[in-house]
């Protein structure tokens, strides 16, 4: 299928919505405390979305019965918001997708739940950084097989973590979900050709163990085989004429800077 490339027009709208995106981040942040449910953070998000002028793009979503996800600690991805209280110690990751003006802006982050261990630290960390190893390999000329081999040469050669190849990131506009997939596993300059004007997400979901999923009965949650921890962090990208512009980056988020890379 064809990737689609934006209009200046296109990608102005897209810089909204992914704006709006991280700002929801910045507003939740606050309540990931011990004893709040995650339906609570689902339904802080719901509102506040519908607030700025904008659609929670999960609800419904092919079945989709909430309006954010929430990925509790072997949940690898597409938690579905409940009444389980958050624990000191849990990691959780939110993802959103508010829908401004008819375009989608997708992110998500992880948040530690009080103290959490050191395993649990470096996990995360080391997300981040794949995440960002990635997010630096996007610029024109590039292909989609270079974002996947920065990924899991740090998470997997280096750090011995699983990477998910199950959930791909993904092309994104006026669609939730569009071509290309960006797989976070990958073969240096294999893959799609990147060009200025695609807007795809990087999403990387990390796993302490086994690499492998299990999906639970609800058809959504997806779990690690080994039930050890999985972290995830994602970003919008547009790509412009001489690398990438993150459309979802908000005031305070891990940064290659700050990750020291
Ligand atoms: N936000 C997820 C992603 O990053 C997709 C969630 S689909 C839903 O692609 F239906 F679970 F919301
Ligand atoms: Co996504
Ligand atoms: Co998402």
């Amino acid at each position: 299928m064809a990737v689609e490339i934006k209009s200046p027009e296109e990608i102005e709208k897209m810089r909204a919505a992914g704006r709006l995106a991280g700002q929801l981040l910045e507003y939740l942040e606050p309540f990931v405390q011990p004893g709040v449910t995650t339906n609570r953070l689902n339904t802080l998000a719901h509102e506040w979305t519908l607030d700025h002028g904008a659609t929670p793009a999960p609800l419904n979503y092919k079945g989709f019965p909430k309006s954010i996800c929430t990925s509790v600690n072997e949940v690898v991805c597409h938690g579905i918001p409940a009444d389980r209280e958050l624990v000191d110690g849990d990691i959780i990751n939110i993802d959103v997708t508010p829908i401004v003006d008819g375009f989608h802006g997708d992110t998500s982050e992880m948040y530690a739940v009080g103290e959490i261990s050191e395993e649990a630290q470096e996990l995360i960390r080391v997300t981040h950084e794949s995440l960002w190893l990635g997010i630096l390999e996007v610029a024109p000329k590039k292909r989609l097989g270079d974002i996947g081999a920065a990924i899991y040469e740090h998470a997997h050669k280096r750090h011995h973590y699983g990477v998910v190849e199950a959930f791909c990131g993904h092309g994104i506009g006026r669609e939730f979900h569009m071509s290309p997939q960006v797989p976070h596993v990958g073969r240096r300059g294999a893959g799609l050709r990147i060009r200025p004007g695609m807007t795809f997400t990087i999403e990387p979901m990390i796993n302490e163990g086994t690499p492998h999923c299990d999906i639970q009965s609800d058809g959504w949650t997806a779990i690690t085989r080994d039930r050890r921890l999985s972290a995830q962090a994602e970003h919008t990208i547009l790509v412009t004429e001489t690398g990438f512009e993150i459309l979802t980056a908000r005031k305070r988020m891990p940064t290659a800077h700050t990750l020291e890379l």
